[in-house]
């Protein structure tokens, strides 16, 4: 799949648990182990000081625009360099004072402890940088060494925080209160995540002197020239190939393109990010359509939509796969649904077709992620259209970020207050103490 090649590992959630790794050493290693260790904790008294004073910035969205101008030729690494060395410790530090707002008995958990030991570390590896010179060559190459270390070290977070959540949801599985507020903070996190691996990526990208040798064209991670219906074909046919290992069969494609020159719609735009929405929506499209159409010998098309106007590029992903009820459909964005059976997080597994439940809610994000929106339209007892609005302009689209004030803080002090509409009675209502005494 070249849209996802290595340089740009998207949101997955195929499993990858080498977390411990153990290096042989001897006497010599272990010293400068403990050196580094007793360094290490000094710093680390520093941090809370260093989330203090960097989450007090607003984050900086960057459009489109501002991305392409980084890469455009005269692009200058340093001050990428500049602007980075305190635009990614503000957008960690403003996300780390959140995940501070989880509730103990979540922020506890051995794998949220694990995350939140990452991201100390990988703050406290930018923070080296602040008092370097930009001007030296050698700091500019350990910049992009230091940020391809944090990318990877951040690779398994989805996976390890979806653990801490099943751990938590275990241990006390009634808490309506804290599901909202997982709710809202997750979503904040990985756009969080998102915005801060686009960052990474463009600037090791753009600055480690190759090209992509796939997309010659392409800016980091960016394409100019993103062909709509490339990736949806891409998407359709991985989504396939995934559907007839377990189903041994699968429906086809009916695409359809429709804008006004009569030419194949592209926009500037993450070719990857794109992939993996389509590829989750068809996944979810293909299985629908599977498992209400058993006992029938044909099944019913995907069709695929893709449509450019002034303002909005829109792509409708159709199946004629049942739907699901309107009262479910915001559910289907939670974290923790999911109709399918839990796949097994082994090493080896292959990569299950459904069952995690974050399909939805990652590739809404990244819709969002540029002003765009996913949404879902079913109807019961038919089927399901799901639509991915992006801004067809790249002027409109801009990163959107999370931003921790106090409206955020606000968010996780929700407690649970009585509704202000009427919750209708379950009982028949008796309707003999109205009754006027004659
Ligand atoms: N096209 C669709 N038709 C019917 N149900 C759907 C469709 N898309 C999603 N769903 C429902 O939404 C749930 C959540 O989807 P998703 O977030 O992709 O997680 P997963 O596929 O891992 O269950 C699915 O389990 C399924 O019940
Ligand atoms: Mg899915």
């Amino acid at each position: 799949i070249d849209w996802i090649s290595n340089w740009e590992q998207p949101i997955c959630l195929s499993p990858s648990p080498r977390r411990f790794l153990l290096a042989p050493g001897g006497v010599k290693m272990a010293t400068m182990k403990f050196v580094r260790f007793i360094m290490k904790s000094a710093s680390l008294a520093s941090v809370p000081k260093h989330i203090e004073h960097f989450s007090k910035f607003s984050p900086s969205p960057l459009s489109m625009k501002q991305f392409l101008d980084f890469g455009s030729l005269n692009a200058c690494e340093k001050t990428s360099f500049v602007f980075l060395r305190q635009e990614l410790p503000v957008r960690l530090s403003n996300i780390m004072k959140e995940i501070n707002l989880l509730p103990d008995k979540l922020l506890n958990t051995p794998s949220v402890q694990i995350v939140q030991s990452w991201y100390i570390q990988s703050l406290m590896e930018i923070l080296e940088f602040l008092d370097k010179n930009p001007d030296d060559h050698k700091v500019l190459g350990e910049f992009v060494d230091a940020l391809v270390t944090i990318r990877n070290r951040h690779n398994d977070v989805v996976t390890t925080m979806a653990q801490g959540i099943i751990e938590y949801k275990e241990t006390f599985p009634q808490d309506w209160v804290t599901n909202q507020n997982i709710q809202y903070f997750l979503d904040r996190f990985y756009t969080s995540r998102i915005s801060i691996r686009m960052l990474i990526n463009q600037h090791t990208l753009i600055f480690d002197g190759t090209t992509n040798p796939v997309h010659p064209s392409t800016i980091g991670s960016i394409d100019p020239h993103c062909q709509v219906a490339d990736v949806v074909q891409d998407a359709f046919h991985n989504a396939k190939m995934l559907c007839d290992q377990y189903y041994l069969h699968s429906p086809d494609l009916i695409l359809q393109e429709m804008n006004e020159k009569n030419q194949p719609v592209s926009i500037v735009y993450v070719p990857s990010h794109l992939y993996h929405m389509l590829f989750e929506l068809f996944k979810n499209a293909m299985r629908a359509t599977i498992e209400t159409h058993e006992n029938s010998n044909s099944l019913p098309p995907i069709q695929a939509i893709v449509s450019l106007g002034g303002e909005d590029l829109s792509i409708k992903v159709s199946d004629n796969g049942g739907g699901v009820p309107f009262r479910k459909t915001e559910t289907l964005f939670s974290y923790m649904y999911s109709t399918a059976p839990a796949p097994q997080i082994a090493e080896y597994a292959r990569p299950p077709l459904a069952g995690f439940g974050y399909g939805l809610p990652i590739s809404r994000l990244y819709a969002r992620y540029f002003q765009g929106d996913l949404q879902l339209y079913s109807m019961e007892g038919h089927g399901t259209d799901a639509v991915i609005h992006l801004k067809a302009l790249s002027t409109d689209s801009i990163e959107r970020l999370p931003v921790y004030n106090k409206t955020a803080l606000k968010n996780y002090k929700v407690s649970q207050e009585a509704d202000d509409w009427c919750i209708p009675s379950k009982e028949p209502l008796d309707l003999s103490c109205y009754k006027v005494a004659k």
